[in-house]
């Protein structure tokens, strides 16, 4: 077979990303070289999401794009891949401009089903037989640990899975349909992936899990968390910082979690923590298993241990039932909390959910609209003070590489271009600088806030860690 190029885009959350990263790792791996350019591709893969029923949405309004280029192109094979593909299965292969589906589960064997849709020219599926498998697979350990997860848009960075699927069954949520059972990674596993991302210049790894402080690994005796899964990664000679996500608002763990944040230099002072509602009503509903109450004695225990930790949160407006004074509750809950940021979602209904199944979808579009306004408003003023305690500081940052916001894509005096990174606490930094720092850790010092923004100039260039 002479040379193929692919080409995989990726539409859903870091699990995903991570998954489209190992994906491109084994197609190299096979010989296949990748492009940015969906026209030079022989292949396009899409890693696709079905968290919402918009991400869905934007997955077909790309096939539908893909299809006028197979027109003039019939050789192109496009395969949908992700959550999906488990999802959805063989009815994807009813859409004509679709090849190939394989699911979460079933990566470890993609390279294998593209080559086969090249050489028979016959559609692919593989789809995992039982919900299980998707997340309790060997091969996909083996696989995992093979291939490479750095992140090549973002140099210097890099996800590490901890956990793989989830157990909670959150009444409106498709992942544990789509990502199977909870399964932890064995703790020597994740290291021995760690140390070969840091040998290739890694500094950053984001250990992620749909519910990260839910960790648990047996070896021996010992049972590891994930505070101690902390302090093992922690050991790692050439990662600088350490993050985790997401969070699931739980007691159990909690206190050793936050220790562990501050005795690690290494492991950043951020916890994304979504609290979904403030309504104890709502919470109920979604099955989430704390009140409003619980929820923010758990952000006051983050505070008491890590004094200047940064919380992000995530909430859906809109769910079932939920009524005005439901809402306020959430408002307040936001005006308590304190977020650095949180991201907001109308809510969707998702086919098989039990939120689906027993509930109505019974809040109009408009009011969801309204609502999702609102509570962004509401957290963008506490953002906006939060981020002016900042101005005239320095910060380190590791820089990620040029701002990908055209308008803020100007050169200063110097010549040099506008840079984007981030803080350990996770703030967004805009500078000026030579775009070889990216993957660099460095000092800028803040001179202008916005909510969700600082921007500032350049104090060193020299690389703070590894000179
Ligand atoms: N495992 C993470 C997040 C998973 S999905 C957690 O439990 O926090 C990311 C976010 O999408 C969720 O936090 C939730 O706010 C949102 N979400 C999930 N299902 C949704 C749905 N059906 N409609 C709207 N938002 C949803
Ligand atoms: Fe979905 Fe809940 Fe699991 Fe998060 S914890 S992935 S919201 S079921
Ligand atoms: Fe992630 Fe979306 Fe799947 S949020 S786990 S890609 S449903």
């Amino acid at each position: 077979m002479t040379q193929k190029t692919a080409h995989i885009k990726s539409f859903g959350c870091q699990m995903n990303k991570l998954d489209t990263a190992l994906v491109t790792a084994a197609l190299k791996d096979v010989g296949f070289a990748l492009t940015d350019k969906v026209t030079e591709a022989d292949v396009v893969l899409i890693n696709t999401c079905s968290v919402r029923e918009h991400a869905e949405q934007r997955v077909f309004s790309h096939i539908g794009h893909l299809k006028h280029i197979k027109e003039t192109k019939p050789a192109l094979i496009v395969g949908v891949i992700g959550c999906m593909a488990q999802r959805l299965g063989s009815d994807l292969l009813q859409n004509g401009t679709v090849d190939i589906v394989c699911g979460p589960g079933q990566i470890p064997r993609l390279t294998e089903l593209v080559k086969q849709a090249i050489v028979k020219n016959e559609k692919q599926l593989s789809v995992a037989e039982s919900i299980r498998k998707v997340s309790d697979n060997p091969e996909l350990e083996d696989f995992e640990s093979v291939y490479d997860s750095a992140d090549k848009d973002i140099p210097g960075q890099a996800y590490v899975r901890a956990m793989r699927g989830c157990d909670n069954f959150c009444a409106y949520c498709i992942v544990p349909y789509v990502r199977g059972p909870e399964v932890s990674r064995p703790v020597n596993k994740i290291t021995e992936q760690v140390k070969r991302l840091a040998n290739e210049g890694v500094q950053l790894v984001t250990l992620l899990g749909q519910t990260v402080n839910k960790y648990k690994y047996s070896a021996g005796e010992k049972t590891y968390t994930l505070a101690d899964l902390l302090y093992e990664v922690g050991k790692i000679d050439g990662i600088e910082w350490l993050r985790f996500v997401t969070s699931y608002p739980q007691k159990e763990g909690f206190t050793e979690l936050m220790q562990a944040m501050a005795d690690l230099p290494k492991v950043c002072n951020y916890l994304h923590m979504p609290a979904q509602s403030g309504s104890d009503t709502i919470l109920k509903a979604m099955n989430r298993h704390y009140t409003a109450q619980q929820y923010l004695e758990l952000i006051d225990t983050a505070r008491q241990i890590v004094p200047d930790i940064s919380i992000a949160g995530d909430f859906i407006v809109g769910f079932p039932n939920e009524t005005n004074d439901d809402f306020e509750q959430t408002v307040d809950l936001v005006k308590k909390a304190c977020y650095k940021n949180c991201f907001v979602f109308k809510y969707s209904p998702r086919p098989g959910t039990t939120a689906d199944k027993k509930l109505q979808d019974n809040i109009s579009l408009e009011v969801k609209k309204q609502r999702n306004y609102r509570l962004l408003e509401v957290q963008e003023v506490i953002s906006a003070e939060l981020s002016r305690r900042f101005k005239n500081r320095r910060v380190t940052v590791l820089v990620e590489g040029l701002s990908k916001k055209p308008h803020l894509n100007s050169a200063d005096g110097h010549g040099d271009p506008q840079l984007v990174g981030r803080t350990d606490d996770d703030w967004i930094v805009v500078f000026n600088g030579p775009v070889s720092l990216a993957g660099q850790f460095v000092k800028v010092e803040i001179t202008k806030t916005s909510p969700l923004t600082l921007f500032g100039t350049l104090v060193t260039q020299k690389p703070l860690y590894h000179c």
